[in-house]
């Protein structure tokens, strides 16, 4: 069977870093559908420019027909399903995307997905698989003292984004136990890195620490998330595409769990040394707690050890190192910074931070 993989949502903040990694360790040709939403980015995907091996294609995952077209032509391998709503304070505003994308599009995709594998060879049936992207969040909310989540966890999504994640992880595993469809799912922690959106509370902070502006911390800063450098979150992709058990699903996490308001000194600390204000104060000056978000999720933290122990993952990078790159990648690239703080991303921080406290 060819090598080649349809990719979805590859103009994104993970897919654009899961595109790059994969043409950085295999010369197959990677179809890459985004339907460039305000998160979707061309100029993540410069690097790839004349590169023959990467197949843009603008489109959406809820068009079935698109979908079918793609997959009769090139006869990919596996799908790897990113295409997402992906922010909770915009699901908060604006569910009805979230439902559109998340769920209806993934069906779509699925469908259209078993429509093609159906007609495959039996060999090139049993090589295929579809590969669905999914976050921690499906399992809710912890307690400070309760084990972190295993993929055993029950599913309480308490957010219209992490409902519609859920949803979508639902029909994934429907559709390989009722048609067959060979599907993987991974529930991934707190992404940080490269190409981050600026609406996501890392990135946020780095660019409103260098425009003089506040650092909004959401209620009382003491909310855990369970931080994973990007490109380890691709390699326990990757891993989990070439080994993974047909029908499983993988929680990817970094062994990381941090409060937001250690983030937020962490992050000040490194544009201390690195780029020090002019009136020679911290930018730690620059924090203001602020209203938090209505069913704010108090703790997540993955247990990763399913996929060390099975396939022998573990990620790459440490917080420290992890974070230093992050910052050091703001600083050196403010071009994009300045092109993604576009007329509509300047409406979304109104929306979102005028009626806070
Ligand atoms: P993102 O918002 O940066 O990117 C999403 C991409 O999907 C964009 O390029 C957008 O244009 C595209 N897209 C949206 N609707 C589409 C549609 N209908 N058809 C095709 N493309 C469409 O999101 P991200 O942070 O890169 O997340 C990618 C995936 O990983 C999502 O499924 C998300 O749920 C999951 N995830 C994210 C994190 C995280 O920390 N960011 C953690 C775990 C899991
Ligand atoms: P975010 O990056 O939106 O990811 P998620 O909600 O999917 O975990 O937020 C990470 C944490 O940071 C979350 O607890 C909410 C918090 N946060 C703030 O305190 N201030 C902000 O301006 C943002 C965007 C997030």
């Amino acid at each position: 069977m060819n090598k080649t993989i349809l990719v979805t949502g590859g103009a994104g903040f993970i897919g654009s870093n899961f595109v790059m990694g994969w043409l950085a360790q295999s010369d197959a040709t990677v179809i890459n559908l985004d339907y460039l939403t305000y998160a979707g980015n061309m100029e993540n995907l410069t690097s790839l420019e004349g590169d023959n091996r990467h197949i843009f294609v603008k489109g959406s995952i809820g068009d079935a027909e698109l979908i079918t077209g793609l997959l009769a032509t090139h006869q990919p391998c596996a799908v790897v399903n990113f295409a997402a709503e992906s922010h909770v304070d915009r699901s908060i505003h604006s569910p009805e995307d979230f439902i559109q994308t998340n769920i209806v599009g993934t069906f779509r995709l699925l469908d259209a997905t078993r429509g093609y594998w159906n007609g495959l060879s039996t060999e090139d049936k049993a090589a295929f698989r579809f590969l669905h992207v999914s976050t921690d969040e499906v399992y809710g909310s912890l307690k400070k003292d309760d084990p972190a989540f295993s993929e055993t966890n029950r599913y309480e999504p308490n957010s219209p984004y992490s409902a519609s994640k859920a949803a979508s992880d639902h029909l994934v595993r429907a559709y390989h136990h009722t048609y067959g469809l060979p599907v993987l799912t991974t529930n991934c922690s707190n992404n940080y890195g490269p190409f981050h959106f600026p609406e996501k509370l890392i990135p946020l902070l780095i660019t409103n620490a260098l425009a003089n502006k506040n650092l909004p911390v959401y209620g009382d800063g003491q909310q855990i998330r369970d931080w994973l450098y990007v490109a380890d979150h691709c390699s326990g992709i990757r891993r989990v595409l070439e080994a993974g058990r047909v029908g499983e699903t993988y929680n990817i996490g970094g062994w990381n769990e941090m409060a937001n308001i250690d983030i937020v000194h962490t992050v000040c600390d490194l544009l201390d040394e690195a780029r020090p204000r002019a009136d020679g104060k911290s930018y730690r000056e620059q924090i203001t707690f602020v209203t938090d978000r209505p069913g704010h999720d108090r703790r997540y933290a993955i247990d990763a050890s399913k996929i060390e122990q099975e396939l022998g993952w573990k990620p790459a990078e440490t917080f420290a190192t992890g974070i230093r790159k992050t910052v050091q990648w703001y600083l050196d690239n403010p071009e994009w910074v300045a092109h993604v703080q576009s007329g509509a991303y300047r409406d979304w921080v109104e929306k979102n931070y005028a009626g806070r406290d």
